[in-house]
Order: structure tokens, then C-alpha cells, then sequence
């Protein structure tokens, strides 16, 4: 029987996802990115070489495997170019490989010149965005004035679509915002460039995951940013725009809610956010610092800092209910090696987090292979993450390259 797989980050992004989804690409014939844009960077480590994939499914690298934008997703037409250059320079046959659906929304330049200006306007009360335009372009996505993949086919229907959505965006930029419009000319000439090089690779994607299904082959939806980022569930308005919880794999990308098998969730053994907005348990002590240099905690896309801190078992509890989640991954427990102690927030009194401690581990955990060759409070450390989330932990990833990995549990069967 074929596996559908989610595989989705449980906490505020970067759990180290690109990797596992590269990883498990080798049992599957086809990856789906089902939300969000080229906010995310989902970092990729292959014999040294450290890959940053954006927009494009992080199975793109494997050969014989599909890859997909769905509808869900805000497409820039020129960071996809980008990518793809940078990756059919690296000898990628991306243009065989990628496949993108009609009904995906354009993520274009008015979206992103906005999304700054908002972020500057809102002062100290700034999001923290990525400033990608991802927030806007999702706006004009549901106030259905937005434009999709498929306007990129007809040259007159794109012209009359974006012309008024142009003056719409030019006139809050020049006279709300105060900053400069953007020639709609220019606008239309690069869309339209760009356009011709995107459009061999539109599809229905519905009908394209519903041909693997019905030849029964292993499909990977691949969800960026984190659960906490969602635009519902999330910690609003310090969120992204899109719905990045497990449920929108189904509605992204037009595969049916009955017809996935697992949801894997991606933790960190910590916690680490970018961006402003709450983080009950982050450190601002040496402990923090710590996590941060050992982890190298710097965004793959801003390249901004991140904040660090102790997991949070409460909130991944209800992680773990709003995705069904079934089994974790847990990344980068090295990060932790050489910890006194470590500690886990297991309840909250008047928003005041309350810590188990457990004992920490000297010994290095980067590298091991195998569960019995972590030393024995790392395990133990697990099994507590396990058993307050009250669902096994199948992947434990400790380092960034496809073999150093534990695999617990074949989730392809
Ligand atoms: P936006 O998605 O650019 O609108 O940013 C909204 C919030 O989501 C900000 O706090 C960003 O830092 C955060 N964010 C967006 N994409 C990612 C990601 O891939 N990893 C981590 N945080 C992200």
C-alpha cells in the first residue's frame, strides 16, 4: 500500500525539515509543497555542499521524483527563476522535475514593497516578517483580487488583471504608506519574461497527485514554516499568513483530507524562534547563547538571529492534537550535549512556565547512528519528550547531512 506522508515543522520553523524531506524522498515518487512562498529556507547538506531551497519541494535533488508547488503556495515568479537557475547550474534538470498548479496565487512586487512599508510603519510593533511579500500577496488572495499562475498563459488577460490591481497597490504605497509606486510597465515586461519560462511547467495538480495515487505511489507533502507561525493556531497577529498546520497539506494542494496516512512532526530539542512575538520558555542567559552558537541559529533566509529556549511540551501537546500528529522527528540534540541539566516546560501557572529538569549528557551525540549509541540521559531525554506528547519518536536527527541520522521506525512500512 502506498504512504501518504505530512511532514510538517511543529514548532516556529526551522526544525530542520529540508533535510528529513530529502532524506525520505528516496522511498517516494513525488514531494508537494502545499503553503507559504520563498519565506521559508529549507537547508539541505549533501557531501559538504549546503544546498537553500526557497520555494522549490526539498526532494528536487532525486532523480525519477516529482516535484510540486501547489495551489496553497504564493508563487514569486522571479525567486522561482532564481532558484532554478541556481540549481540547473548545480546540473538539476529542475524544468523536468518541477511542476507547478495553475491555481497558485503570484506573489509579485507590489506585494513585497508593501509588506515593507507595513513593517516599517508598525515600528516597534513589527511582525518580523521575512519582508518576502508573503503577508500581501495572501491578502489578495481572499480579498480575490489576486492573480494565478494560469494568468502568466495569455498575455491581454494578464495585462487587464494586473493594471488595476497595480493602481490599487501603487495608490495605498504612494499616498498611505508615503514610499514609492512601482512602474506598472515594468511590472508587466519582467511578469511576462519570467512568464515564458514558468509556463511549460503549469499543471493541474489535483489530477497530477490523483495519477500517483491511482498507480499507487508514496507521495510527501512538505509544509513550511512551523505549526506556531499558523495563521489560526499560531501566536497572531506574531504568525505568518498561511495555514501551516496539517490540514492545509489537504486544501494546498487539492489531495483529499482521507487520503494521507501520517503526519510527522518536526521538533527541535529545543526551541528556537525568529521574529517578534511571544516565547515563554526563551532564554536570555548563557544557557540561550549557548544553544545559539552550538546551534548555529541565524536565519537560512534573513539571516537574522534566532531566539533561543527549553522545549515546551505544553505547546507541542496541542501541536500535536491540531495536526494529528503521529510520530516526531527530533532535531539537533547535539546542541544539548555537554548540558548540566536540561529542561522541559511541562505546565504553565498564571503564564508562568514550570520546568521538569532531567539530567543533561556529556558525551557528543553528533553523528551517532544509533539509538543505543546516544549516551543514555539523551535517551532518556527522548523518552520524556515521547511520553509527555504521547507519541513515539520514529527519526532523531544528529547532523545536518543525510546519514547522521537514528531511524527508529520505516515510515514507509
Ligand atoms: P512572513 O512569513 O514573512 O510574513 O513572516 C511572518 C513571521 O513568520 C515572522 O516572524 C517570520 O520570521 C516568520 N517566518 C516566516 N517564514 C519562516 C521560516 O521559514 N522559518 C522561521 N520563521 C519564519
Amino acid at each position: 500500500m502506498a504512504r501518504n506522508i505530512i511532514i510538517l515543522g511543529a514548532q516556529w520553523g526551522d526544525e530542520g525539515k529540508g533535510k528529513i524531506v530529502d532524506l525520505l524522498t528516496q522511498k517516494v515518487s513525488a514531494v508537494v509543497r502545499f503553503q507559504g512562498g520563498h519565506n521559508a529556507g529549507h537547508t539541505l547538506v549533501i557531501d559538504d555542499d549546503k544546498i537553500i531551497l526557497r520555494l522549490i519541494p526539498s526532494g528536487i535533488l532525486h532523480d525519477n521524483v516529482r516535484c510540486f508547488i501547489g495551489n496553497g503556495v504564493v508563487l514569486s515568479p522571479s525567486a522561482l527563476l532564481e532558484e532554478m537557475d541556481e540549481l540547473e547550474a548545480r546540473g538539476v534538470p529542475v524544468k523536468k522535475r518541477l511542476r507547478i498548479s495553475y491555481a497558485s496565487s503570484l506573489l509579485l512586487p507590489y506585494h513585497v514593497a508593501l509588506d515593507k512599508a507595513r513593517e516599517l510603519a508598525r515600528g516597534s510593533d513589527a511582525i518580523g516578517t521575512t519582508g518576502r511579500g508573503i503577508g500581501p500577496a495572501y491578502e489578495d488572495k481572499v480579498a480575490r483580487r489576486g492573480l494565478r499562475a494560469s494568468d502568466l498563459l495569455d498575455a491581454n488577460t494578464l495585462a487587464e488583471k494586473l493594471e488595476p490591481l497595480a493602481e490599487y497597490h501603487n495608490f495605498m504605497l504612494q499616498n498611505y504608506y508615503g514610499v514609492e509606486s512601482l512602474s506598472f510597465k515594468k511590472v508587466f515586461d519582467d511578469l511576462m519574461q519570467v512568464g515564458e519560462k514558468i509556463k511549460p511547467l503549469l499543471t493541474d495538480v489535483v489530477m497530477d497527485l490523483k495519477q500517483l495515487q491511482d498507480d499507487n505511489k508514496n507521495i510527501l507533502f512538505e509544509g513550511a514554516q512551523g505549526a506556531l507561525l499558523d495563521i489560526d493556531h499560531g501566536t497572531y497577529p506574531f504568525v505568518t499568513s498561511s495555514n501551516t498546520t496539517a490540514g492545509a497539506a489537504s486544501t494546498g494542494s487539492g489531495f483529499g483530507p482521507l487520503y494521507f496516512d501520517y503526519v510527522l512532526g518536526i521538533i527541535k530539542a529545543y526551541t528556537t524562534r525568529v521574529g517578534s512575538g511571544p516565547f515563554p520558555t526563551e532564554l536570555h542567559d548563557a544557557f540561550g547563547k549557548r544553544m545559539a552558537e552550538r546551534g548555529n541559529e541565524f536565519g537560512s533566509v534573513t539571516k537574522r538571529p534566532r531566539r533561543c529556549g527549553w522545549f515546551d511540551a505544553v505547546a507541542m501537546q496541542r501541536v500535536v492534537q491540531i495536526n494529528s500528529i503521529s510520530g516526531l522527528c527530533i532535531t539537533k540534540l547535539d546542541v544539548l550535549d555537554g548540558f548540566e541539566t536540561v529542561k522541559i516546560c511541562v505546565a504553565y501557572e498564571n503564564g508562568v512556565p514550570t520546568y521538569e529538569e532531567l539530567p543533561g549528557w556529556s558525551e557528543s551525540t553528533y553523528g551517532v547512528k544509533e539509538i543505543s549509541g546516544l549516551p543514555v540521559n539523551a535517551q532518556n531525554y527522548l523518552a520524556r519528550l515521547s511520553e509527555l506528547l504521547e507519541i513515539p519518536v520514529d527519526i532523531v536527527s544528529t547532523g545536518p547531512d543525510r546519514n547522521e541520522t537514528i531511524i527508529l521506525n520505516d515510515l514507509f512500512g
